[in-house]
C-alpha cells in the first residue's frame, strides 16, 4: 500500500517507501546514476532529483493503473543518464541540440550499466515526444513522457512537484482515456450480410 505523503518526495532527495526502493535500489547505489547529482537540471533541481522525482511519480501512477510500474521506475530513473551540464552543452558538427539528442546518450549509457528490457529501452528513448516526433510505443512511456514535463515545469517554478499531482494525476488519466478511446473505433463497423 503506497501512502502518498505531500512534502515527502519534495524534501528527500529519495522518497522513504519500501515498495518503491526495492524495485530501484540497484540503480540508485550505481556511481553513475549518483554522478547524476554533480549536474543542474531545473532551477536548483540536479538531474539525480529530478530523475527521482520523474520515477517516483511514474512509478505512482502505473502501480494505481496496472501498468508496469517496475520498468516505469527504472526507466525514470535513467531518462536523463546523459551525464553533462546540457545548461553548457554545445553540440559536436554533425550533432543536433540537447534536446533532441539527449535520449539516445541516456539510453547508450543506461544500456551500457544496466540491463534493460524493451519497455524500458522505448521509454527512455522516446521521453521527449513530441519535440523528437516518434512516440512512445507503450502506456508506461507516456506516463513518464508525461511525468517529465510536469515534473520539469515545477523544478522551473522552484514548486514542490507533489504540490499538484493530484491534478496532474487526473489530467493523464483522462489523454490516456482519449488516446484509448481513440484507437477503437466508436461505432462498430457494419458486418457483411450473404
Ligand atoms: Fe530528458
Ligand atoms: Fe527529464
Amino acid at each position: 500500500m503506497i501512502h502518498l505523503k505531500k512534502g515527502e518526495v519534495d524534501t528527500v532527495a529519495v522518497p522513504n517507501d519500501p515498495e518503491y526502493l526495492a524495485l530501484v535500489e540497484d540503480l540508485l547505489s550505481h556511481p553513475k546514476v549518483q554522478e547524476m547529482s554533480l549536474y543542474p537540471q531545473h532551477g536548483v533541481t540536479n538531474c539525480l532529483e529530478h530523475c527521482v522525482h520523474v520515477s517516483y511519480l511514474s512509478y505512482l501512477f502505473c502501480t494505481k493503473h496496472g501498468l508496469n510500474a517496475r520498468s516505469a521506475a527504472r526507466a525514470g530513473l535513467l531518462h536523463d543518464l546523459f551525464l553533462y551540464d546540457w545548461h553548457t552543452y554545445r553540440p559536436q558538427k554533425g550533432e543536433r541540440l540537447h534536446g533532441f539528442e539527449h535520449p539516445r546518450k541516456a539510453l547508450e549509457q543506461a544500456a551500457q550499466y544496466f540491463s534493460l528490457c524493451p519497455v524500458e529501452r522505448d521509454c527512455i528513448l522516446r521521453h521527449m515526444f513530441p519535440l523528437t516526433l516518434t512516440p512512445p510505443k507503450y502506456k508506461e512511456g507516456f506516463v513518464l513522457m508525461w511525468m517529465d514535463k510536469y515534473c520539469s515545469l515545477m523544478e522551473t517554478l522552484r514548486r514542490p512537484v507533489m504540490a499538484r499531482y493530484a491534478r496532474q494525476e487526473r489530467r493523464l488519466e483522462r489523454g490516456m482515456a482519449l488516446a484509448e478511446a481513440n484507437r477503437q473505433p466508436l461505432i462498430e463497423p457494419k458486418k457483411r450480410h450473404g
